[in-house]
């Protein structure tokens, strides 16, 4: 697996605290076959503010480090970046980054909340040929609502990366049903496991990778495992396959039994 979300760099954000934890991290995370991380620090206005040359430094030292600790392992960079209006001017201003310098940013939405401009920030992101990957949707309150904001984001020509820890419970019940509900209606591209700690259950990706399998087959399991987030590595272009629009179940009998019930009225 190729993890695209992960928050690896030491002494950056609330993850990984010192290289020897970033070493623990890795050590582990390798184990359970994870060949490659993308390290994606916060980027939050006011929150977190490290920009690309300080976050670039550490990434060079960790790899070193890595390296002297016998460790034949590659962690590339990105940013994991809140969104805000201005996040063009943050690129062009190298405060953020994309993930390993390709088209495709990494974006995150408030839990809670999707801003009004955020269909905005997605227009004038692709008019750069900037692709964003929305982080995590999964647990956005307004996606675990309706999921077919994401289904008009993907439309829109926006990318989609899921917690593994989602399927297996990690944030509850109706996380774990929102990822579901995505995984089964092709609005799922890459996993990552956002890692923070080395204190994460790490039988989550063990777990989560044979769930996703079990509900995709081993074709697509393949592409959303390594082959998309390879070609985010390598900067070149995705070829997706169609979202489909979510229909709510409950609503879904309700309409069923609706019509039945019309169906009758007119045979009486
Ligand atoms: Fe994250």
């Amino acid at each position: 697996m190729i993890d695209l979300h992960s928050h690896i760099l030491p002494e950056t954000d609330d993850g990984a605290e010192s290289f020897v934890e970033s070493l623990e991290i890795i050590k582990k995370v390798e184990e359970l076959g994870v060949k490659e991380l993308i390290a994606t620090p916060h980027y939050f206005e006011g929150v977190y503010n490290r920009n690309f040359e300080e976050n670039m430094k550490t990434l060079i030292e960790l790899n070193i480090y890595l390296k002297e600790n016998d460790l034949n392992f590659k962690v590339y960079l990105g940013n994991e970046v809140y969104i805000c209006p201005n996040i063009i001017t943050l690129l062009e201003d190298k405060a953020i980054t994309t993930l390993n310098n390709s088209r495709y940013l990494l974006m995150e939405f408030p839990m809670m909340d999707i801003p009004t401009y955020a269909k905005d920030i997605i227009y004038e992101l692709k008019l750069r040929g900037i692709v964003p990957i929305i982080a995590h949707p999964e647990r956005n309150e307004k996606i675990v609502e309706n999921p077919n904001i994401l289904y008009d984001f993907i439309n829109m020509g926006v990318l989609a990366q899921l917690n593994l820890g989602s399927l297996v419970g990690q944030y509850g019940s109706k996380v774990r049903e929102t990822a579901e509900i995505l995984v089964e209606h092709n609005m799922i591209h890459f996993l990552g496991n956002d890692i923070h700690s080395s204190k994460l259950d790490f039988n989550i990706i063990d777990k989560g990778m044979r769930i996703l399998k079990r509900k995709v087959g081993e074709e697509k399991f393949e592409e959303i495992k390594n082959t998309n987030a390879q070609l985010v590595l390598d900067d070149k272009p995705i070829d997706i396959e169609e979202p489909k629009r979510y229909v709510e179940k409950g609503r879904f009998k309700t309409l069923t039994s609706y019509f039945l019930n019309q169906i009758k009225r007119v045979s009486l």
